[in-house]
């Protein structure tokens, strides 16, 4: 960080503040659309229980890893690396540069949240009867040639404001607000699915694991899933770590995070496959659809079948709103701190910069589903290739090489200290972490990353 001394960097306010924070940016899209989704199509039980499995396994020693860069430098992800270890400030760019790419689709997916949040204030959702119907409005709304930008601008611009106004301000204020209210709503809307009629068969579906629909496939699906879903593998956690404060537990708020991101993913679960069940929407033989059809067709068709439907397709995608900004924040962030930490712009002028790159991106990854299909990278759409890009090749390596680094780099007395690991006894949980790190996670990784490649 150059100009600037640590005492003057901005610190979150408490404990609590640290932990909602970081699970403002773990629980997003990934928690409540594709979650539900990948369990659907993956045999539900068996994937929860395999989901959980890779969250401790490999989730828990990542995020403890990130905090631990992030806290031990306080500084962005790029400054963070360098002060650690200059030759490894390449993987700091690896993050930017993946936060970057992330966003220029998940402020297109956020964008289509907020317009079906608008359209179920003003009731336009409920007018349709069929689930064809709701494919065909969906369909068209994706590939219109504006609308769909303009409300993942109106997404950015919305961003932009919070981050804006600061670290303690913007980022922290609002996650004291925006994660109970969404937690509130997500039980709310979980219990009323529970109590419709027959819901006990969606109960099943997700809790009975079956096992038969287990191949290697379905464990990679639950891995790659976990990494997104806890917002690792690049340098969101190592951002947010560095505004937490001395006082700050690293192994309990990373437990935190971890569980309160797993509740909201099977309460989200709760909230879709009991009621889409009970509506006789899906049948124990046909399984529920995947991707974005689950939530913006599966599920507006589903909510008109209720009573007080448009309220609660209101309340569901208030909810997704919400979950959504809250990590396009961490994500703006990664970006917006190196910009002003490592390019000596002011925090309002780095912030600034972030949002009309991201205006432009936003733009060209949401045209791409329409009238810019044709540009092709790999026969990929521009949307798909971000998607892709960071999903397959840029996140698996990042936490491969994340966890290389803290494993067989990273000072063992900073790792001891961050993590509050003092004396003998306790040694052996510092070993234990470590032989995750350095053997097991890059290993893991390393398979994750050749089988998409197709090379496994
Ligand atoms: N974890 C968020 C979700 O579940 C998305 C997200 C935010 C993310 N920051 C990230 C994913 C960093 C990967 C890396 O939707």
């Amino acid at each position: 960080m150059k100009g600037e001394t640590d005492e003057s960097r901005a610190t979150l306010g408490s404990r609590l503040s640290a932990v909602l924070v970081a699970a403002g940016s773990a629980v997003g899209l990934g928690n409540i659309w594709r979650f539900p989704a990948m369990a659907g199509d993956n045999g539900g039980g068996a994937f929860l229980l395999l989901y959980i499995l890779c969250v401790i396994v490999l989730g828990l020693p990542l995020m403890l890893a990130e905090f631990s860069v992030g806290r031990a430098s306080r500084r962005n992800a790029v400054g963070a690396y360098r002060k650690l270890d200059r030759r490894w400030s390449f993987l700091g760019y690896n993050s930017v540069l993946v936060a970057f790419l992330i966003l220029g689709f998940y402020y297109v997916v956020s964008g289509w949240t907020l317009e079906y949040f608008v359209h179920s204030v003003t009731g336009t959702i409920g007018r349709y009867d069929t689930p064809d119907a709701y494919r065909g409005i969906f369909e068209n709304f994706r590939i219109h040639p504006w609308r769909p930008t303009v409300y993942a601008w109106i997404f950015v611009l919305i961003t932009h404001g919070v981050i804006a106004l600061g670290v303690r301000r913007g980022i922290e204020r609002s996650a004291k607000f925006l994660m109970p209210l969404l937690f509130v709503v997500l039980v709310v809307l979980a219990g009323h699915s529970l109590l419709m009629p027959d819901s006990d068969e969606g109960v099943r579906f997700l809790l009975r694991p079956d096992f038969s629909k287990v191949t290697p496939r379905t464990v990679l699906a639950a891995l790659g899933q976990a990494f997104f879903s806890l917002s690792i593998g690049m340098g969101c956690m190592i951002t947010y770590a560095s505004y937490f404060n001395k006082e700050t537990d690293l192994r309990r708020t990373a437990v935190n995070v971890a569980v309160l991101d797993t509740v909201v993913a099977l309460l989200a679960g709760l909230a879709i496959f009991p009621a889409a069940y009970s509506a006789g929407i899906f049948s124990s033989a046909e399984v529920p659809t995947a991707g974005p059809d689950l939530v913006f067709i599966t599920l507006p068709a589903l909510f008109n079948s209720m009573a007080w439907g448009g309220l609660w397709a209101a309340v569901f995608f208030l909810l997704l709103v919400v979950a959504a900004l809250t990590s396009t924040l961490s994500l703006h962030e990664v970006v917006t701190a190196y910009l002003h930490e490592e390019w000596c712009m002011s925090r309002k002028g780095a912030a600034g910069l972030t949002t009309v790159s991201m205006l432009f991106l936003s733009a060209l990854a949401s045209l791409s589903l329409g009238m810019l299909s044709d540009w092709r990278i790999c026969g990929l759409t521009i949307f798909d290739s971000l998607d892709f890009l960071t999903a397959n090749i840029l996140m698996p390596v990042g936490g491969l090489l994340t966890s290389i680094f803290v494993g067989w780099r990273f000072e063992r007395r900073l790792l001891r200290r961050e993590l509050g690991i003092r004396g003998r006894q306790r040694s052996g949980r510092l070993t234990f972490l470590l032989f995750m790190l350095r053997w097991v996670c890059p290993v893991i990784l390393l398979a994750v990353f050749l089988d998409n490649l197709g090379l496994l």
